[in-house]
């Protein structure tokens, strides 16, 4: 008999907001989140009008397309640990592809899932507040289905669908995230970054690969305990790259 995929969780997703069609999961949440939405309320919508990425990029979001998801964080830890939340969503997206299809996706640094050198799914973490009080809403997006791809990601983008050549179902994908999100938050939470850290090199999307990074050529060698990017230069000295955009030299 086929398992049945259930919701598992003690504080993920115990309150879910789900709507036909948003500007953007992102931007409703900072408004759920400043009228007091507690830690872990999640927002769905089928289709956004204004999906964003990162870098100020657009995400397209078509109806019924792929999962657009964000969630709304109040972390216990530091706000400089924040922007690990977006290296940990990245493994958390990559395992749940593993486990439900078998894909092996590999992930760009630090927030892109690729499946066969193309993207399939991004993650977007934006923090507000300040030292003492800040939350988190981490954005997840998932091209689950097939579609004609708008012209500046065709050739660049995939979708569950076209990899394993059945329709996938978002619902029990959704509920896989978000049981594998809470177990993994609260290892992270108590160990940090550093117990994921083999794990994500293992699956990293061009380790090796040369790059061209701020001006400097160097080759991609894992990352730290802290999430950034290790690259070793053309010259062998080793450089921890924290954040920007990565240009792989083929
Ligand atoms: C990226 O790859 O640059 C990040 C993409 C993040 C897209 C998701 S879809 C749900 C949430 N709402 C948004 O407007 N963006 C994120």
């Amino acid at each position: 008999m086929e398992k049945k995929i259930e919701l598992n969780t003690n504080w993920l997703g115990r309150n879910i907001l789900y709507y036909q069609i948003l500007d953007s999961t992102q931007s409703m949440s900072h408004i759920m989140a400043t009228n007091q939405s507690p830690h872990g309320t999640i927002i769905i919508a089928e289709e956004q009008t204004d999906g964003r990425g990162r870098l100020g990029r657009v995400w397209y979001s078509e109806k019924e397309k792929g999962i657009w998801m964000s969630i709304i964080l109040r972390p216990a830890f530091n706000i400089q640990s924040a922007p690990q939340i977006t290296l940990l969503t990245s493994i958390i997206v990559q395992r749940t592809l593993k486990k439900m299809f078998d894909i092996d996706s590999k992930i760009k640094w630090p927030n892109d899932i690729y499946i066969d050198h193309r993207k399939c799914a991004g993650i977007l973490c934006e923090v507000k507040g300040d030292l003492n009080n800040y939350y988190l809403v981490v954005g997840i997006g998932i091209n689950t289905h097939k579609t004609e791809y708008q012209d500046v990601i065709k050739n660049k983008a995939i979708s569950i669908e076209e990899k394993i050549n059945h329709s996938p179902k978002r619902l029990e994908i959704i509920i896989e995230l978000i049981n594998e999100f809470e177990k993994s938050y609260d290892s992270f939470q108590q160990d940090g970054l550093k117990i994921f850290r083999e794990e994500y090199i293992d699956v990293m999307y061009g380790l090796n690969y040369k790059i061209l990074y701020n001006n400097i050529i160097g080759y991609i060698k894992g990352i730290d305990e802290n999430g950034h990017l290790l690259v070793r230069e053309e010259d062998g000295n080793f450089i921890n790259v924290s954040s920007g955009e990565i240009k792989f030299l083929f």
